[in-house]
């Protein structure tokens, strides 16, 4: 069977059909795949019932794997290249709602872009559906090439340039959750991000914003909080939003540098979800182009 891309939208997000992810990719498979990624920014592989390594392998061959180095005791999964996207308590049962894991992973509703707060933030995530609820939650997903296009020249003229400071901790004190170790505190300084980012691939200019975005580099706190803020609610307007429907065994992978994404809420004190997520970084050659 032939790979075929099937757009979603002409734009913005497409499924992929002909693969079997739990084999080795082909050179021909990884460029189309790669090509498809530039121009649509999220894509879907539907019913791929992959396992970890299998996954792992999959993402491995678009860069270097992120490895967290949050504190282990709070994870359940052992592999620190696997973010845990579940409801499940390290017993095997349900989270409560008040537990401390439910409180950090909440922080997922709101719009950000996976490692933003790292020195090399994700370039791609991968996230695979292991089991999901009757009625699964969407994914929202904000092309930010479409919002950087729709914003007035001027406005343009005056973003390009603008360095962001962003943190994990920003994001997860604002769903909340404050109750980190000085020893990851000291793990997770803070990354300074462009605002403004041109894709390698495709040429195109998008913003870059993420609930970890705390503050623009030089302006003064208020100015720059609202400067942000309302990029953000400009960004994530509906005309800019794709939803996805999670199907069981889709495997997806987006594009970071070029979209925000958000956790919508389930009812997660009934029914399980649980999808693994691994995240590949930017690599090196590709910051340094940056200039921040
Ligand atoms: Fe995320």
């Amino acid at each position: 069977m032939s790979v075929r891309v099937i757009p979603f939208t002409p734009t913005f997000g497409a499924e992929i059909e002909g693969l079997d992810l739990t084999r080795t990719l082909d050179p021909d498979s990884l460029e189309t795949i790669e090509q498809a990624l530039a121009q649509y920014s999220l894509l879907s592989f539907r019913n791929q019932k992959v396992s970890d390594e299998q996954q792992l392998a999959f993402s491995s061959r678009f860069g270097r794997v992120h490895q967290s180095v949050m504190d282990t005791a709070r994870r359940r999964l052992t592999d620190a290249r696997f973010g845990d996207v579940s409801n499940i308590a390290k017993d095997g049962g349900l989270l409560t709602k008040d537990s401390e894991r439910r409180k950090f992973s909440d922080a997922n509703q709101l719009w950000h872009t996976d490692l933003s707060f790292m020195a090399a933030p994700a370039r791609m995530t991968v996230l695979s559906a292991r089991q999901l609820p009757p009625v699964p939650p969407a994914t929202e997903y904000a092309d930010m090439r479409a919002a950087w296009d729709a914003l007035p020249p001027k406005q343009q003229r005056a973003l390009e340039g603008l360095r962001v400071e962003h943190s994990i901790f920003a994001s997860r004190a604002r769903a909340g959750f404050t109750e980190f170790s000085a020893e990851e505190r000291d793990k997770a300084p803070p990354a300074i991000q462009p605002l403004v980012r041109t894709h390698a691939r495709s040429g195109r200019k998008s913003l870059y914003l993420s609930s970890h975005a705390g503050c623009v580099v030089g302006m003064p706190e208020d100015e720059s909080r609202a400067l942000l803020a309302e990029l953000t609610d400009f960004a994530t307007q509906s005309q800019f939003v794709f939803s996805y429907s999670w199907q069981p065994y889709d495997l997806i992978c987006w594009d970071d540098s070029c979209t925000m994404h958000r956790a919508t809420p389930f009812d997660s004190e009934q029914h399980v979800r649980e999808l693994r997520w691994n995240a590949v970084c930017e690599p090196a050659a590709l910051l340094a182009t940056l200039s921040v």
